[in-house]
């Protein structure tokens, strides 16, 4: 991990404009904030998806074509905390499916804590987790030829640009079979004054996330950014669509990174691009699978038409 780390942060910020992956926003301290930003007021889509996860299970049991009779894997890529797949994991359980829940996450304390909560409230289901990034757990997918739903919620693939996105939707199509579904959660396109508070809560979770990553790059790989001199700014133009997350160097200064025995200059102004979070609608959903083995099968979306999850069937 240390290596891959090393190597992605001395691309990121050699290249110009400067980036940082925003898969490193998720360490102990991170995944502790995702979850505060999850319940915060302002991060409407958590609350959106758990509506229709909680208000629509059976619905999507239905769709995703599950029987109670086949055993199959339920797959989750990023799991986080579980949350929204609890509502599902505890109708399946209570309706007799036989499945294995095989949640995926970069993060290993996210995956430890998802499987003692599961333990706990769901002692039945049986959890195996797998730490990964999951664009590298893909190929493994085809290891098993059980039937197969796999699940990538909360809108995580808008966190790839586009051609990325369409890329990871075919990969995942050549890995698994015939009839298998995928369920994908994505946050709709909607107006500038829903969206940006979101990225930008009053508590200051989103700030504190966002600047986690400098802090993780001060505690693992020895570097000295002053967090007092760089700003959390996120901005959203309804014509884009696009929610993009930066922090701002708030002077001109040099930071020096002892594990990667380089120093690194930012300009006052210079802009540090962390994550994009992508909206969508029917039309980009489509694109996005086009040229995919996938077909949409159908759509369910919360009450407030927020969010949506599209189901997808493999051809
Ligand atoms: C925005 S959170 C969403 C969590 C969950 N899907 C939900 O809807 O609540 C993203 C999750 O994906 C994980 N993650 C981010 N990038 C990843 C990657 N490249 N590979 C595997 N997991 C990743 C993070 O650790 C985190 O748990």
């Amino acid at each position: 991990m240390i290596a891959s780390f090393k190597k992605d942060i001395e691309k990121g910020l050699s290249s110009s404009p400067k980036t940082l992956p925003s898969k490193y926003f998720y360490d102990e301290i991170g995944d502790d904030l995702f979850v505060k930003i999850m319940h915060s007021e302002e991060y409407y889509l958590t609350r959106s998806e758990l509506d229709i996860f909680t208000n629509q299970t059976l619905q999507i049991i239905k769709e995703l074509q599950l029987e109670q009779s086949t055993y199959f894997e339920l797959i989750e890529l990023g799991a986080g905390d579980g949350l929204k797949t609890k509502q599902l994991l505890k109708k399946l359980n209570e309706e007799g499916y036989k499945f294995d829940y095989l949640p995926v996450d970069i993060s290993q304390n996210a995956l430890s804590n998802l499987k003692k909560s599961v333990n706990k409230e769901l002692p039945n289901v049986s959890i195996k987790t797998q730490q990964g990034d999951y664009f590298k757990v893909l190929e493994s997918l085809k290891n098993s030829k059980k039937p197969k739903a796999v699940l990538f919620l909360g809108s995580n693939i808008g966190n790839m640009r586009d051609n990325i996105a369409t890329q990871f939707i075919h990969n995942l199509g050549r890995n698994l079979n015939a009839n298998d579904k995928l369920l994908l959660g994505v946050d709709l396109i909607k107006s500038a004054e829903i969206i940006k508070p979101a990225y930008n809560d009053s508590q200051g979770y989103t700030r504190d996330f966002n600047m986690n990553l400098l802090f993780r790059i001060n505690k693992e790989l020895g570097g000295n950014f002053d967090l007092e001199q760089f700003k959390h700014e996120p901005e959203y133009e309804e014509s884009e669509g696009i929610a993009k997350s930066f922090i701002v160097s708030q002077t001109d200064q040099d930071v020096h990174i002892k594990k990667l025995d380089m120093t690194f200059h930012f300009a006052k102004g210079e802009k540090i691009s962390t994550e994009i979070s992508r909206k969508y609608n029917d039309e980009i959903i489509q694109d996005l699978i086009k040229e995919s083995s996938f077909s949409l099968v159908s759509k369910l979306t919360d009450s407030k038409d927020y969010f949506a999850n599209y189901i997808l069937n493999r051809n």
